[in-house]
């Protein structure tokens, strides 16, 4: 296993480009699924989902070149209903190939996806839609057994916003006989880009990025050739590693308008920001003011944004209280940014964070992907030198992250554990 060694103390200057969206991806490759041929999906990250992905879509059938930048997926063969609990459980989201397959085959048996460290994760939501849409859903052995001679168009209220259950039902309802409403609906803007390739592979869609989506189901769909949005999960966290090191970054690639509550919230900080012909550029200030923060759907405050945030706050003038109102356990962080010498206390839901004058660096553990990222932020501003264990965490959504703070003049390098 790998670990990252961070010496701290470095500010961060130059430019970076942003990968393509890893949450944005994933969805679009499971929906090549709905229509037989040849797509080509470019401007995707390598990653390590990515590879789990097109490994799932090739035990369905598919065949797959290329596993970042420019992928090509080819459907047209995709026979085999069934993905099993051992490509499941590497990555919850390959579930969302349970709608698609019960759309294109007919039936579908796929693993539950079980939970992950930030919280149980239930897919409840997503079956309860797919059951509206007249699936006949039984759950045995750890696996969801689907069958349904055609799904129908079906009227859809989600108890909460979920941004799975909205792609996976948004996918099912395009093949579906009639028309679908997705009422209270996600917003993310990776759901817009899921719904931009459906439309060109021949879906009726609209509403997509608002809380109503309607679907008008068509008999079938056509291959799509698409460039992938860029993430913006990667895209704040190098704005929150110019903010924490007092840098100055110019961040390319990067779609600003899909960060407003991060950049109203790192302004409200300190911290400036300014977009100049697609160019982001982020200075940190001498003295990070504390803020609180509250995480929400879309376009409320990313909970993918949370652990980094709180890197940020570790080191602020003054107290912020940070509420997690997204998944019951992302807090795991806090007892790793403890050991730099920061000061959190968590009471619930939330966390306050007293700032301290220095982070002081120290061998730390990540546990899941966005805590990782915080642990690095957080190393590259504590003094002396951190290590950062487990860093497979951190390649499941982060394109050579080492390599990119490198070249804004990080001190950072990956080694064998
Ligand atoms: C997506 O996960 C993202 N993953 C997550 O990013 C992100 O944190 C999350 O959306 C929220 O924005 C991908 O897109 C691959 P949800 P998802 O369904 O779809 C509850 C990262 O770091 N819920 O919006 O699984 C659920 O428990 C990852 O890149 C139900 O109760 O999230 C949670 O509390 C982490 N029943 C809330 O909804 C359901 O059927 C939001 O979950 C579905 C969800």
């Amino acid at each position: 296993m790998d670990k990252l060694i961070i010496h701290g103390g470095k500010k961060l200057a130059g430019e970076v480009t942003v990968s393509g969206s890893k949450n944005a991806s994933l969805p679009i490759f499971v929906s090549t699924i709905l229509a037989p041929g040849v797509h080509e999906i470019s401007n995707v990250p390598f990653l390590r989902d990515i590879n789990t992905t097109i490994k799932v879509l090739e035990t369905l059938g598919a065949r797959v070149e290329g596993n970042g930048n420019v992928v090509r997926i080819d459907t047209s063969r995709v026979d085999n209903h069934e993905a099993t609990y051992e490509l499941v459980k590497t990555m919850r989201a390959s579930v969302l190939v349970l709608g698609p397959l019960l759309a294109r085959l007919g039936k579908a048996r796929v693993s539950l996806p079980g939970g992950c460290a930030i919280g149980a994760r239930p897919i409840n939501l997503h079956l309860k839609g797919l059951a509206a849409m007249g699936a006949d859903i039984n759950l045995t052995h750890g696996y969801v057994e689907a069958r349904a001679k055609r799904l129908k168009g079906a009227r859809i209220n989600f108890d909460v916003s979920t941004v799975g259950g909205t792609e996976h039902l948004m996918m099912a309802a395009a093949l579906a006989k009639g028309e679908t409403i997705l009422e209270n609906a996600a917003r993310e803007p990776e759901i817009t880009d899921l719904a931009a390739v459906l439309t060109g592979m021949g879906a009726r869609i609209e509403g997509a990025g608002t809380d109503t989506i309607r679907i008008t189901g068509v008999k079938e769909l056509g291959p799509v050739s698409h460039r992938v949005m860029p993430d913006r999960i990667e895209a704040g966290t190098f704005m929150i590693a110019a903010a924490i090191t007092g840098g100055d970054v110019r961040i390319h690639g990067m779609q600003l308008e899909h960060l407003d509550a991060l950049v109203f919230k790192l302004q409200d900080a300190g911290v400036e920001i300014t977009n100049k012909d697609n160019v982001v550029r982020v200075r940190g200030p001498r003295k990070i003011k504390s803020v609180n923060i509250k995480t929400r759907p879309y376009p409320g405050f990313p909970t993918d944004m949370q652990a980094q945030f709180m890197a940020l706050m570790c080191i602020a003038d003054g107290a912020s209280v940070i509420s997690e109102n997204i998944f019951e356990n992302r807090f795991m962080h806090v007892s790793e940014l403890l050991r730099f010498g920061a000061d959190i206390v968590i009471e619930g839901n939330s966390a306050t964070v007293k700032g301290v004058k220095r982070l002081s660096g120290a061998p730390v553990m990540a546990t899941d992907l966005r805590a990782s990222a915080s642990l690095i932020l957080a190393g590259l501003a504590a003094d002396n030198t951190t290590e950062v264990s487990r860093i497979y965490h951190l390649d499941r959504g982060y394109e050579s992250i080492e390599k990119k703070l490198a070249g804004l003049g990080a001190d950072i390098q990956r080694v064998k554990e």
